[in-house]
């Protein structure tokens, strides 16, 4: 019986952007991605997710030459990112046409797997994607965000992989992106899924509540088949639990990774170096790697905090923080119970921090609250407050359909709008993704010799890149 655990490695992605907002450079992962590409993982995330936004907005990356040059210094693992389906990698719905192109792009770049998620769980959003990565032969890892309310029950998760199964994934991750799955739960939730489906299932925690090892060891005893950890350097706390600390417990064990600490141990020296220089240039706050209580009682992602914590600073109203740690649980019963994960758990915490701060509920709406209580996001799993939802929208009519049917194509506007800034067709993505953000990299990539000052322009309404929530 082929039961050993397989691993995968976060530290390209997830762990820096949930520890360092997303902020490790392609010339801190070179250096270790040839003894990376020898311990034998299943796969290493490595892209997607915020780091696309990231490298052109802080970093003056090209990220699909980031993807490139990790393939090229890891020919032998599987690459994983991770895909917002109907959103990709930006805040909002893209066209039919802008999906598949980037799904396309992505594996022929160098992605095998690519991880599919919606905020909300509508398997509408998933669809494109999902039928792109088979499209191009990718493996499709079809996930659920994981989350607690009276309309998430364990038969709703299931029912779900079920529905993902049927529409092509190879594999089920259990997203739990703010370390809400406590380790009964997950024993639980895992038997389950894996009785209902034949494909593999593959969980993804954090350590922000202090339980994501119990947690991982207790859904490895329950048959899980893959696993997310980062190297010991940036994991644990709002990151992944440590890789070494789960392969060296499960060591002769019947579900022994069969992976190589010495090798591990080479890799995490140099991200040890890594994870100093981003604190030393105060980018990592040691914060993060702290217990977070508050998660438990309120069940607000620890990432979704700090980013509070910022626009409460902003708004030089730091003492109303607990006020909107309770805001937050009625703003998301208000909207129906959505999971707290990128593009929601920014709009539901912007959302509460208004409520908080304009002294009256909904006496100022954000767009996206609006755009999320008019169906543009897809269908909300719990029943809306009909009340909130018309003081937000008035008479406007909800969207019922898929809302990509919505949408015309788009890529050739795009790549219209990008003109001369367009050099290649990855170009057109970048642009169409992140217009503002891409023409100013694009520009500055084509003409070297101009140094532009970069600024960030998204920093008002919904806070989204220093956000360790993100996914
Ligand atoms: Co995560």
């Amino acid at each position: 019986m082929a039961n050993k655990l397989l691993i995968t490695d976060t530290i390209l992605r997830d762990a820096h952007q949930s520890q360092a907002a997303t902020r490790m450079r392609l010339e801190d992962m070179l250096p270790a991605c040839k003894i990376l590409d020898q311990i034998g993982y299943w796969s290493l995330e490595c892209w997607g997710g915020a780091t696309f936004d990231s490298c052109m907005r802080f970093l003056n990356e090209d990220p699909w030459e980031r993807l490139r040059r990790l393939k090229q210094a890891m020919p032998n693992t599987k690459l994983q990112m991770l895909f917002r389906g109907q959103n990709i990698l930006g805040y909002k719905h893209y066209a039919d046409d802008v999906v598949e192109e980037f799904v396309r792009l992505s594996i022929k770049n160098g992605i095998s797997v690519i991880r599919i998620f919606d905020a909300l769980n509508d398997t509408r959003n998933l669809k494109t994607a999902i039928e792109s990565t088979k499209k191009y032969k990718g493996i499709c890892e079809a996930a659920i965000s994981y989350t607690i309310s009276p309309v998430h029950d364990e038969q709703y998760f299931v029912d779900l992989a079920i529905r993902l199964c049927e529409m092509g994934a190879d594999t089920i991750c259990i997203k739990d992106m703010a370390n809400l799955l406590l380790p009964s739960a997950a024993y639980s939730l895992v038997k389950k899924l894996k009785a209902a489906v034949n494909v593999p299932i593959h969980l993804h925690t954090h350590n922000t509540t202090g339980t994501g090892d119990m947690t991982n060891l207790m859904a490895v005893n329950a048959g899980v088949d893959i696993v997310d950890c980062a190297l010991s350097p940036l994991a644990n706390g709002t990151s992944q639990p440590a890789t070494e600390a789960l392969v060296a417990a499960l060591r002769g064990t019947s579900r022994d990774t069969e992976l190589n600490l010495e090798k591990m141990s080479e890799a995490a020296a140099h991200f040890r170096k890594v994870a100093q220089k981003l604190q030393d240039e105060g980018i990592l706050d040691p914060k993060v790697l702290r217990v977070d209580t508050n998660t438990l009682l309120y069940q607000v992602p620890g990432g979704m905090l700090s980013n509070l914590i910022s626009q409460l600073k902003q708004a030089k109203a730091e003492d109303k923080y607990y006020d909107v740690l309770k805001e937050i649980p009625r703003v998301r019963e208000d909207f129906g119970y959505p999971p707290l994960v990128t593009p929601t758990s920014q709009i539901v915490g912007s959302q509460a921090v208004l409520n908080v701060l304009s002294g009256e509920r909904y006496k100022m709406v954000t767009k996206e609250s609006k755009g999320l209580l008019k169906g543009e996001y897809g269908a909300l799993p719990g029943k809306v407050n009909e009340e909130v939802r018309r003081k937000a929208i008035g008479q406007d009519e909800v969207i019922e359909c898929r809302p990509a049917d919505l949408l015309e194509p788009e890529l050739d506007k795009y790549r219209t709008e990008g003109g001369n800034l367009i050099k290649s067709e990855e170009d057109v993505l970048s642009y169409a993704l992140f217009p503002q953000v891409a023409s100013k990299f694009l520009e500055s990539r084509n003409n070297p010799t101009k140094k532009e000052e970069k600024t960030d322009e998204n920093g008002v309404r919904v806070l989204y890149v220093d956000d360790a929530s993100q996914s």
